[in-house]
């Protein structure tokens, strides 16, 4: 059987790199919600029906276990996604602990970069009072970065200048560690490390993902056939075209 990954865009395909990197037997279905990409800045009610809905068509598929590949999707209903179904359906936050550990070590701050919607969330704020003992969290919401790698975007001449502008009154040598907390900033990663220097580490949760994904299956790890089917909006992917962006994408992150 399948395992399904869920995010409103191209952003899921950095935890999907990862999981492929770990287990590239198995077989995938990714689902982007194309038609309602950005969630970041939408009201909850609507993320939550378009991330229910997606689901359960993932689910009609048939799929060993589903990733909820996208911040502000897991933010918002992966525990109630959690009790609907009885197969393991895995989200992801901001590795907002990790971070706190490191930037401890060098008396620095934490910056988290996420959407809108997911620092506004309970689930995110009760994640950070848990751990930030010693009020070093921070966060800024860059959903610019959602919009250019959803148009492929990734020339550092369109967005150094858009994190500069983002970033033009925070002093970024105060921070021992960045929270990549969306799916889609990964791709972002090289002009990330030109705008915060390499004291900064740039931490993102998709390898941990992988591996709590590998560690689930156990023993319902199988020799699939490494295949990926894409849908968008429940809409199966089959032009060429379109294939050929996905597959480029993930390419690109074999690069970075
Ligand atoms: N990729 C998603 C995340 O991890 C959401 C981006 C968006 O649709 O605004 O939060």
């Amino acid at each position: 059987m399948k395992i399904g990954f869920f995010d409103s865009g191209v952003g899921g395909l950095t935890v999907l790199y990862q999981a492929l990197e770990l287990m590239p037997k198995e077989d995938y279905l990714f689902y982007a919600d194309t038609d309602h990409v950005p969630y970041g800045e939408k009201p909850k009610e609507k993320v939550k029906q378009y991330v229910t809905e997606a689901v359960e068509f993932i689910a009609q598929q048939g799929v060993k276990a589903i990733v909820i590949a996208c911040n502000t999707a897991t933010s918002i209903v992966i525990e109630e996604l959690r009790h609907k179904y009885n197969f393991p359906i895995l989200g992801i936050e901001p590795a907002v602990k990790p971070a706190i550990l490191e930037s401890k070590k060098q008396q620095k701050k934490v910056l988290v970069l996420a959407t809108r919607l997911t620092l506004q969330e309970e689930k995110y704020r009760n994640l950070v009072r848990s751990h930030d003992s010693g009020n070093m969290v921070e966060s800024l919401p860059l959903p610019g970065l959602v919009e250019l790698a959803e148009t492929l975007e990734f020339a550092d001449e369109v967005v150094l200048p858009y994190l500069r502008e983002q970033l033009e009154d925070i002093d970024v040598k105060q921070y021992g560690t960045v929270v990549l907390g969306c799916t889609h900033f990964p791709y972002f990663r090289a002009a990330l490390r030109k705008v915060f220097g390499n004291q900064a580490e740039l931490i993102d949760g998709s390898v941990g993902t992988a591996k709590q994904l590998q560690r689930l299956l156990g023993n319902r790890l199988e020799e699939g056939n490494g295949t990926i089917t894409f849908f968008e909006s429940g809409r199966p992917i089959l032009d060429e075209p379109k294939l050929s962006k996905y597959r480029r994408l993930l390419n690109l992150l074999g690069e970075g």
